[in-house]
């Protein structure tokens, strides 16, 4: 019980690494915060939890708000009194993305393959509304969160961990579309930042920067057989990670086990950065 009657606010909590990571504290006894834009998988999140005699509320949230990450830490702190960690897992790879909606992934992948004959053009024809809200979600969201939760855990005097979610492509720029790169590797930047920043009042930041795990995310790859073989070839150890290989790396950042580490990246990626 390594984080009993202790209260985790999971943005993205609705799905995949979010959804296991609520899971995953609720067994070690923390009660959970689901915050997500889509509320019928978060609703599933929130059984799961209470499935295991733990409490979790559902919060929607579009991570982009600062009114909406002010309410979902508002609303944490009246249901349960305190925040003690916050974790960012809410995050798209592409403008359009809805976690679930495969067909939508597909498009975004195709659009690549259109400027196959055309080098460089992929990058050029990048529209500026898909930048945009791929960082809003990805990078300023996770600075909303953390200044919404931290507020509240320096206003309360609880020595909170603060947990977000970069990414292999925070590092490589061949992890993903080019917003999504950028966001990852600006949320790798805010990590160490807030790290520094909210260490003198006992706040730990610490990122995890997973490989290509297996969630809503990443179905589409299924499609694309070239792609996929190109993706396995990269990870040593075969296989694409499961949403719990990361749950467990959050519960070690969000547990005293981590108690010196502030400012770090773990990467559990199946041995992609030995190359
Ligand atoms: N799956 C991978 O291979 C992989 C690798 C590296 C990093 N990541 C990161 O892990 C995090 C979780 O992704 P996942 O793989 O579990 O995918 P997922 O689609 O299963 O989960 C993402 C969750 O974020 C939510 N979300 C999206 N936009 C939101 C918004 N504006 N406001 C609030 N919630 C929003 C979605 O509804 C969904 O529940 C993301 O930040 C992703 O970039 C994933």
């Amino acid at each position: 019980m390594r984080l009993e009657n202790q209260v985790a606010v999971i943005t993205g909590g609705a799905n995949g690494i979010g959804r296991a990571t609520a899971i995953r504290f609720a067994e070690e006894g923390a009660d959970i915060v689901v915050a997500d834009v889509l509320a019928e998988p978060a609703a599933e999140t929130v059984a799961a939890v209470e499935a295991l005699g733990r409490q979790a509320i559902f919060v929607q949230l579009d991570a982009a708000s600062r009114e909406l990450n002010e309410a979902m830490a508002d609303a944490a702190v009246e249901r349960f009194g305190r925040i003690d960690v916050v974790m960012t897992a809410a995050g798209i790879t592409h403008g359009g993305y809805v976690s679930g909606d495969v067909e939508a992934d597909r498009k975004m992948l195709r659009r690549r393959f259109d400027h196959a004959d055309q080098p460089g053009m992929a990058f050029c024809a990048v529209e500026l509304d898909d930048w945009q809200r791929v960082i809003d979600v990805n990078l300023t969201g996770t600075f909303l969160a953390l200044q919404a939760c931290g507020r509240r855990m320096i206003d309360l005097g609880i020595a909170g961990r603060c947990i977000t979610i970069a990414s292999i492509a925070a590092k490589h720029p061949d992890a993903g579309p080019v917003a999504y790169t950028v966001s990852k590797a600006g949320v790798w930047m805010l990590t160490k930042k807030a790290a520094r920043e909210l260490a003198p009042a006992g706040i730990r930041v610490n990122a995890i920067g997973p490989g290509f795990i297996a969630t809503n995310m990443t179905t589409m790859v299924d499609d694309f057989a070239e792609v996929k073989d190109a993706l396995m070839g990269q990870i040593p150890l075969g296989r694409m990670g499961q949403p719990l290989d990361i749950a467990n790396a959050a519960l070690f950042l969000a547990s005293d086990e981590s108690s010196y580490m502030t400012g770090e990246i773990l990467h559990p990626d199946g041995g992609y950065f030995t190359e």
